[in-house]
């Protein structure tokens, strides 16, 4: 206090030798808002410095409200910087449930969420699905995204599974990470009495500990090595299914094939993603009712990117606005030819991009892209220049949930650190026109045979290539909807 004493008699002393330049009347009527306190300081400057008195009263007033404005003042500057960490730094993270995308028809103003979610369902149960090819493919698949398991952890991951609307069955995943960072994954159920190891077990070096009556099991056989009360040897038919699995391009992938065979390729590795060299610009996640094939025969439909993907990103994702005012301003055409790859579980497609504005080209917005399938699941595209500011990486995986229900994740990652935010617009532009395609997923059917004409031809080259995926023993619908009898 005795500070502050000394100060303000510095302050108010000036004041009182130029009224004019101190503007006396706005300072007290400003910062202190009470008449009262200008007459007392008023009186105060009509005394000698060394006789000055200033009421306690008065000087805690004029600090309280000081601070005040410094508080108010700090957590504003505070809020601004806080908005814009968030805007430039913080990842996107865009995930949509597949009733949010294409459904725009069965919304009334009338209809509750609840109503419309029933009707989605609906017309999904009852959409005709076409003679579907086998539904779960051979090949690697996305299980989680490897930030969301730590060390010492398991979750429980449910994929490549019947669904609801069959005999319910399906693969039931055991996911952790040991100690040394080192993922395994096993089947979920204990073959003692069926609990459930991700959920509750215990992490202990490279084994996952039942948390019912804590037999171990080891994560790269799947044997159990012990049952803590028992004095005899585990059996060695104690034993869970241990899967291929692997980290890729941030990325627990599994090996699925329905003959149990031993993968014979490995899911990539990419320099700049892999090394942790490029930034993480965000993530997006949907699900989608079709069948997995659908997906990447995107690439090999050319004819579709100058119908679906014209319209500009302004325009937005849902189909009916596809034809609107907005749509006619920005504008994309596209080239695209798609091949097959070399080692055989590859493609490649060779994509263009060419940016219009009121029907001018902006050389600023071309861009070029070369996608590569790696099997059934696992999509990179790159982009040697985006924009002229960096390169990025766009890394697609497709999980079959169900069959007829896929779970489609993108990562995207940039060359340049300090341009975040590029990497996060154009993976929400990507995500715009992906939803147009997601929005025709949703409602359509396959067709086996369809009706194509020349320019069509590297869609069937597609479906040569994907059936490499099918083996004998590929589940299809008809297979997994078998009812066992009863036969306790
Ligand atoms: S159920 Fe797993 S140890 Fe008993
Ligand atoms: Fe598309």
């Amino acid at each position: 206090m005795f500070e502050q004493q000394i100060n303000l008699t510095d302050v108010f002393v000036s004041m009182r030798k130029d009224p004019v330049k101190y503007k006396v009347d706005e300072f007290l009527v400003g910062h202190l808002g009470f008449l009262r306190k200008k007459e007392n300081i008023e009186s105060c400057c009509r005394n000698e410095p060394e006789n000055l008195e200033f009421p306690a009263e008065d000087l805690a007033n004029f600090w309280e409200l000081n601070h005040a404005y410094l508080i108010i003042g700090s957590a504003f500057m505070a809020s601004l910087i806080y908005a814009a960490y968030l805007i430039c730094c913080k990842p996107l993270n865009r995930v949509l449930p597949y009733e949010a995308v294409g459904f725009e028809h069965l919304k009334s103003e009338k209809m509750t969420s609840k109503e419309r979610a029933f009707r989605v369902n609906q017309m999904n149960k009852k959409k005709e699905l076409g003679e579907i090819p086998p539904v779960f493919p051979n090949g690697w698949f996305a299980l989680m995204e490897s930030n969301d398991l730590a060390k010492n952890s398991s979750k429980f991951i449910q994929a490549l599974g019947t669904g609801l609307f069959l005999v319910p069955k399906g693969e039931n995943f055991a996911v952790f990470r040991d100690a040394d960072g080192e993922v395994h994954v096993l089947d979920a159920y204990c073959p003692h009495l069926g609990a459930n190891l991700a959920i509750g077990g215990k992490v202990r070096g490279n084994c996952i500990e039942c948390p019912f009556h804590g037999w171990l099991f080891d994560g790269n056989s799947g044997q159990c090595t012990s049952i803590p009360y028992s004095s005899s040897k585990p059996p060695v038919q104690a034993k869970v299914k241990s899967w291929p699995c692997a980290e890729s391009l941030g990325f627990i992938m599994v090996w699925y094939h329905a003959e149990a065979e031993e993968p014979f390729w490995q899911p990539p590795q990419i320099k700049g993603v892999s090394d942790g060299e490029y930034s993480f610009c965000g993530r997006s996640e949907h699900y989608i009712s079709t069948h997995i094939q659908d997906l990447p025969e995107n690439g090999s439909d050319v004819a579709h990117l100058n119908v679906l993907h014209t319209a500009g990103i302004p325009a937005g994702p849902r189909l009916v606005d596809l034809h609107g005012f907005l749509s006619k301003i920005f504008t994309h055409s596209w080239t695209a030819s798609w091949k097959q790859g070399d080692p055989s579980h590859t493609s490649t497609v060779a994509l263009t991009h060419t940016g219009k504005v009121l029907n001018w080209r902006v050389p600023f917005m071309d861009i070029i892209s070369n996608i590569e399938q790696k099997g059934p699941g696992i999509v990179i595209l790159r982009f040697d220049s985006l924009f002229g500011l960096g390169q990025g990486v766009l890394v697609q995986t497709v999980t079959p949930v169900e069959p007829l229900m896929q779970r489609m994740v993108h990562r995207f990652y940039f060359s340049n650190p300090w341009l975040k935010i590029v990497g996060k617009i154009f993976l929400y532009g990507e995500n715009v026109q992906l939803e147009r395609d997601i929005a025709v997923w949703n409602s359509k059917k396959f067709i086996r045979h369809p009706l194509l004409v020349k320019e069509d031809k590297m869609i069937l080259a597609y479906r040569r290539w994907f059936s490499q995926f099918y083996s004998e023993n590929s589940p299809t619908l008809e297979s997994l909807s078998k009812k066992k009898c009863l036969d306790w």
